[in-house]
């Protein structure tokens, strides 16, 4: 919860000029600019001063931010609803739990993706007699976004290897597409998913394995699957050989599930060594995040600056303007993260959130989206902070096509900190579409290169800035029971059970033909 001193000086600084408090340098420049693990983060173009962010600290004190993180860190029960730990952590070994049965068990199924990544990377591992040439990942959400977000993020770390591809969509062309030009002979397929009961990945499995089938034969098909689960003896069920079912325990949350076997697509196509750095990427977030002083903890700073932005300062949505084009896919995953963990107005003991969850996240990639909805961030009626998300490299590179993006990243921020009044003179309605209001606040994250080790520390800092956030809102991060009803209505409309729907769903579905009429 925020103070009534927070808000306070909220109001305060509403009417400061934004271009006056980025000018004022010193302290405050001191306190807003901080690095770690190969991130550094410039909050000097937010709307604080040093006075409202130690109001802040104090706040998030006062919330007990020292104690819940060390609950987090150390496995205590911080998903109330399903009354479970949350240590996707431990996969980085970042959390303090070395030696207890957490660590045994991640010990174990890490040992297990990693050996079978070295055999079919090797070319060990041949279901037909040939090496594995393309990965088909099928899953969604946290089972798809993760992945895909890594193995493009990383592209140009990759010396070699079979190819990646991905299926969420229940659309058959994205099946089809991501077989395309494959040899039925040499592609596998992971099956990736926590519950292994979402309809989409069972759906898709069952269509990647009939055209296998129709390929290869029914008797080979099934030698060309593997699964990550937290549901083992269903994708056992499901005809997946014992030996290429890679669990992983159920306090792994979905969207935090990228460091655990739901990774393993990622570990056959990049390596185990690009994997491995980037857990240790993570890793060094982790304990920063668990030793720095709130001051200079990047995490905390982070979730404190977007519950300012989004409760002190009352702007719904934030936008994430990646300045890399392997970044590209960056919004979307960070989307999941943040929506379907804040995007709550229960707290933790059942009662209406006094202050909103977490804010809208969206955005894309740089510079592309300066030709797309910058116009809307500098001149619409509302106020949206940017994240911009850039590589320190790009600065000083010999390539002055790099040196350009980092310019633009900078310039946006420029441009929407102070904006720009053009002089009436004798065309004053030409002046007043001319002209930008400015005052529009972003954060710059700048990671030093794009490093599997920058990549897995940008990753763990946005999902311990988004437990602040939860902390501070006083809700939990780790559950997402309103995606439960749609899947409920959905399978309703497959059974033809729609007695009870409203007019206007059961007349769609009579007109569209889903339902008799
Ligand atoms: O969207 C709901 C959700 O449960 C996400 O939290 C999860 O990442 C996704 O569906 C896929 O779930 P599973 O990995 O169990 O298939």
């Amino acid at each position: 919860m925020l103070t009534t001193e927070n808000l306070n000086h909220a109001e305060r600084l509403k009417s400061e000029s934004l271009r006056a408090l980025a000018d004022t340098g010193g302290d405050r420049s001191e306190r807003l600019i901080r690095s770690a693990a190969g991130i550094e983060l410039d909050a000097s173009k937010q709307r604080l001063d040093v006075a409202a962010l130690d109001a802040l600290i104090g706040a998030a004190r006062d919330a007990g931010i020292e104690e819940k993180r060390d609950l987090l860190l150390s496995g205590g029960i911080v998903n109330g609803t399903e009354n479970r730990p949350a240590l996707h952590m431990a996969y980085r070994h970042g959390a303090n739990i070395p030696g207890s049965p957490e660590a045994e068990l991640v010990d174990r199924t890490q040992a297990q993706t990693r050996a079978f990544a070295e055999a079919v990377r090797s070319g060990a591992f041949q279901p037909s007699g040939k090496p594995i040439t393309r990965v088909v990942n099928i899953g969604i959400g946290g089972s798809d976004l993760g992945p895909r977000l890594i193995a493009d993020a990383l592209a140009d770390h990759v010396e070699s290897g079979p190819e990646l591809r991905f299926v969420a969509s229940l659309d058959p062309s994205d099946l089809k597409h991501a077989v395309a030009g494959c040899d039925p002979e040499a592609v596998l397929f992971i099956i990736a998913s926590k519950s292994f009961s979402t309809q989409e990945t069972l759906m898709s499995g069952e269509a990647a394995r009939d055209w296998l089938a129709g390929q290869i034969g029914a008797d080979k098909a099934g030698d060309h699957f593997a699964a990550a689960s937290a549901a083992p003896d269903k994708a056992k069920a499901f005809g997946i050989d014992p030996e290429r079912v890679f669990d992983f325990p159920d306090w792994v949350g979905g969207r935090y599930s990228v460091w655990s076997a739901v990774g393993l697509s990622l570990e056959i196509g990049l390596g185990p060594e690009v994997f491995a750095a980037f857990r240790d990427g993570a890793q060094a977030m982790d304990r920063h995040f668990a030793d720095a002083p709130l001051e200079q903890n990047l995490p905390i700073l982070k979730g404190l600056i977007d519950v300012w932005n989004r409760v002190a300062l009352n702007y719904p949505s934030r936008c994430v303007a990646a300045y890399s084009a392997r970044l590209g896919k960056l919004a979307d995953y960070f989307q999941q993260l943040e929506m379907e963990s804040l995007g709550k107005s229960v707290t933790t003991s059942g009662q209406p959130g006094q202050t909103p969850g977490g804010a809208l996240v969206w955005g894309g990639s740089g510079t592309e989206i300066q030709h797309s909805f910058f116009q809307w961030l500098h001149q619409g009626k509302d106020i949206v902070p940017v994240d911009f998300i850039g590589i320190g490299r790009h600065f000083a590179s010999a390539d002055p096509r790099e040196r350009a993006l980092a310019a633009n990243m900078a310039a946006q921020g420029a441009a929407l900190l102070d904006g720009r009044q053009v002089d009436p003179a004798d065309e004053p309605i030409l002046a007043a579409h001319k002209s930008m209001p400015g005052g529009r606040p972003s954060a710059t994250l700048i990671l030093d290169d794009l490093t599997p080790a920058t990549l897995g520390a940008l990753i763990a800092l946005q999902e311990h800035k988004v437990f602040v956030e939860s902390v501070m809102y006083g809700i939990n991060p780790f559950d997402q029971w309103g995606v439960e009803l749609g899947k409920v209505l959905t399978k309703g409309i497959l059974d033809g059970e729609i007695t009870e729907y409203d007019a206007s769903t059961k007349q769609l579905l009579a007109r569209t033909g889903l339902i008799g009429g």
